[in-house]
C-alpha cells in the first residue's frame, strides 16, 4: 500500500509537462526595466525611470507601491534586503531586516514544559519584529537617490487613497485570509469591509494612505515617531505584542559588504548575513561549476541528482553556521572558501542519493576577526538594484495596525524558536539563530546581481522562504548552463532540497517522468511541493547587444515594464 502511494506521488511530481515554455523570451527593452510582482508597481517604477530617476529612486517608489497593491508581501511593516551595483561597478548591500523587540527573549514561544506553542511566532501581535522597511528606503535614498523623496512616495499615496482594481489572484487570497484577519485583529481592517472580493473590485485604503502621507512628508519620523508610531504601540498594547516606542526609535538599517565570488566568467554579488542567501548561492554555484552541467543537459538524471546533493549539503551548513553577524560570528570566509565548498562533495555518489543523516554541517575555518517579494530594476545609465522584501508569511502576522492600515510582519518565526524545532519552512537551526533582543532573524532572501566578464549581466531574486535560494540557483543555472532566455529560465519548473526534511520537493512536472523515476530508484525521496509552486522570481538579463530582457514569473501577477 505504502509503496503504491509512493509511486503515485512520484508520478504526480514528475509526469505532466508544465505549460510554461523554457524557450519563451520576455519583454525586451532598450534602456531601462522594472520587473516586480504587480503590474501597477512595475508601472510606477518605470515612470520614475522615465522622469530621469535612477534605479534606487525607482526601488523606493516600487517598494511603497507594492505595500499598497501587493499587501501579501509588499510592505511598510516588514523588512528586506537591497543589493546595488552602480554603472561604474561600485557595489553595496543594505540590510533593512526586522529586529527582535527589546522585550523578546529566547524562550518566548515555548510553554512551561519547553514545547513550542503552535502559531505563536507566526500569527498575531507577538509574531512581529520591529519593521525596517521605511528606514531602509530613507537610508537608501539618502545615499544613492536623486529625485525628491516625496515624489517617490506619492504614487503609493495615490494608489491607496484612490484605490486600484484587484486582480483575480489577489481577490481570491483576500477572501481566503478573511477568517484570520477577523481572528487576529483588534479592530476591523479595511480588507474585510467586503464579504467577498472579486476580480476588478476597487479597493481603497484610507488608513494606509494616511500612514504613507506621514512617510512622504516626514520621512523616517513619519513612521518611527508621531501618529504612526503611536498607532503601532497602541496596537501592540491591545493585542499583547512587544514593540515599543523605544524599539521603533532605535531601529536602524545597516550597510553591509555584499557577498562576492567569481564562478567561471561570472561574478556573483549577493546578500551577506543576516541572510543565508548569498553564501548558500555561492556554495551551490561553486559546487555546480565543478561539473559539466551544460553538457549533461537540463532536467537529466545526472544534472538533477548533482543539484539535489549540492542543495542537501549547503542547507546543512545554513542550519548550523548562519545567523545575525551582529550577534554571532559567522565564518563567512571559511564558508566561501572554494576548497572547503568542493570538499563538501567528497561523499557524493553519482548513482545514489545520500541520506541526510549522513550529512552534517561542515567545519569551515573560523572567522579571522570578530566581526517576500522580489523586484529587479535596471536604469537608463546601467545602475542595477535587486530587492527582496517581505512580511514573512503571506500577509505577515495578519495583524493590521489600526489607524495606520498596514500589516505587521511575522518575521519572528524566522528565528530558531527552539534548537532543532522546524519553523514554518521546516528549517531547523540552533544557537546561531536563537532569539535575542535587538537581533535580526536569519533569512533566505537572495537578492542577487551577476556580472559577466566585468559587466552587468543579470539582476535576479525570488520569494519563497527556504526555497528562495534554490529558486535563484536554478534560474541562474538555467541561463548560464542551459542557455535559456530570462523568461524561460523563470518559467522552468523547480525542485528543492534543504537537507532536513530529507525530501526532494517538486513542482508539477518539474523533474520530468524519466528523470523523476530514476531519481526515486536511486533513493531520493520525492514529494509534491505543498504550495504547488516554488518561488516567484523577477529577473532582468542584459543581452549581448545591451538590450534588457525581463523574466516575470507566470506563477503570480508579475509584470515586466520598461522602455
Ligand atoms: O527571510 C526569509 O527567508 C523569509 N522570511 C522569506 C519569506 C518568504 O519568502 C515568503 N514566501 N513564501
Amino acid at each position: 500500500m505504502f509503496r503504491r502511494l509512493t509511486v503515485f506521488i512520484v508520478l504526480f511530481c514528475t509526469l505532466g509537462c508544465s505549460n510554461r515554455s523554457i524557450r519563451e523570451t520576455g519583454l525586451i527593452t532598450r534602456q531601462a526595466m522594472v520587473v516586480s510582482a504587480h503590474p501597477l508597481a512595475s508601472a510606477v517604477g518605470t515612470k520614475v525611470l522615465k522622469r530621469g530617476g535612477n534605479a534606487v529612486d525607482a526601488a523606493v517608489a516600487v517598494q511603497f507601491a507594492l505595500a499598497v497593491v501587493y499587501p501579501d508581501a509588499g510592505n511598510i511593516g516588514g523588512g528586506g534586503f537591497l543589493v546595488f551595483r552602480q554603472k561604474d561597478g561600485h557595489i553595496d548591500a543594505l540590510d533593512y531586516r526586522e529586529k527582535a523587540p527589546a522585550a523578546a527573549h529566547r524562550n518566548m514561544y515555548l510553554d512551561e514544559r519547553g514545547e513550542v506553542i503552535e502559531e505563536l511566532s507566526l500569527k498575531g501581535h507577538l509574531a512581529a519584529g520591529v519593521p525596517g522597511t521605511v528606514d531602509g528606503m530613507v537610508v537608501a535614498h539618502k545615499k544613492y537617490g536623486s529625485l525628491p523623496w516625496a515624489e517617490l512616495v506619492q504614487p503609493a499615496v495615490l494608489l491607496a487613497a484612490n484605490g486600484f482594481p484587484l486582480t483575480k489572484k489577489e481577490a481570491k487570497k483576500l477572501n481566503e485570509e478573511r477568517k484570520d484577519f477577523l481572528k487576529y485583529n483588534t479592530r476591523r481592517p479595511e480588507f474585510i469591509l467586503k464579504d467577498h472580493w472579486k476580480e476588478g473590485d476597487t479597493i481603497r485604503m484610507k488608513e494606509l494612505a494616511f500612514a504613507l502621507t506621514q512617510i512622504r512628508d516626514r520621512g523616517r519620523s513619519g513612521f518611527y515617531e508621531g501618529a504612526v508610531a503611536d498607532s503601532i504601540v497602541a496596537e501592540m498594547k491591545r493585542g499583547g505584542g512587544l514593540i515599543s516606542h523605544q524599539d521603533l526609535a532605535s531601529y536602524q538599517s545597516v550597510w553591509r559588504k555584499p557577498i562576492t565570488a567569481h564562478v567561471g566568467e561570472y561574478r556573483i554579488i549577493s546578500m551577506p548575513p543576516p541572510s543565508s542567501g548569498g553564501i548558500a548561492l555561492v556554495q551551490l554555484l561553486t559546487i555546480s561549476s565543478g561539473y559539466p552541467l551544460g553538457e549533461w543537459g537540463y532536467k537529466t538524471v545526472k544534472t538533477t541528482h548533482l543539484m539535489i546533493e549540492a542543495e542537501r549539503r549547503v542547507y546543512a551548513d545554513r542550519a548550523v553556521h548562519l545567523g545575525d553577524p551582529d550577534f554571532h560570528k559567522v565564518p563567512v570566509e571559511g564558508l566561501l572558501d572554494t576548497s572547503y565548498i568542493k570538499g563538501r562533495m567528497t561523499n557524493f555518489t553519482p548513482g545514489k542519493a545520500t541520506d541526510s543523516d549522513d550529512v552534517s554541517a561542515g567545519t569551515p575555518a573560523p572567522p579571522e576577526s570578530p566581526n517576500t517579494t522580489h523586484y529587479s530594476i535596471v536604469d537608463v545609465q546601467g545602475n542595477a538594484v535587486s530587492v527582496t522584501t517581505t512580511l514573512n508569511s503571506s500577509f505577515g502576522s495578519k495583524v493590521f495596525v489600526a489607524g495606520a492600515g498596514f500589516l505587521l510582519n511575522n518575521e519572528m518565526d524566522d528565528f530558531s524558536v527552539k534548537p532543532g524545532a522546524p519553523n514554518s519552512y521546516r528549517l531547523v537551526g540552533g544557537e546561531a539563530n536563537a532569539i535575542a533582543p535587538g537581533k535580526r532573524m536569519l533569512s533566505s532572501m537572495t537578492p542577487t546581481i551577476l556580472e559577466k566578464n566585468g559587466k552587468l549581466y543579470m539582476v535576479v531574486g525570488s520569494m519563497g522562504g527556504s526555497t528562495i535560494i534554490t529558486t535563484v540557483y536554478q534560474i541562474i543555472l538555467n541561463v548560464i548552463a542551459h542557455g535559456m532566455p530570462m523568461q524561460g529560465a523563470v518559467n522552468a519548473g523547480r525542485f528543492h532540497h534543504q537537507w532536513r526534511p530529507d525530501w526532494v520537493l517538486s513542482e508539477w512536472g518539474a523533474l520530468g517522468f524519466g528523470t523523476g523515476l530514476r531519481l526515486w530508484l536511486m533513493g531520493h525521496k520525492i514529494a509534491p511541493y505543498v504550495n504547488g509552486t516554488i518561488g516567484r522570481a523577477s529577473g532582468i538579463l542584459v543581452l549581448p547587444d545591451g538590450r534588457l530582457e525581463g523574466g516575470a514569473d507566470p506563477r503570480g501577477d508579475d509584470a515586466s515594464a520598461g522602455f
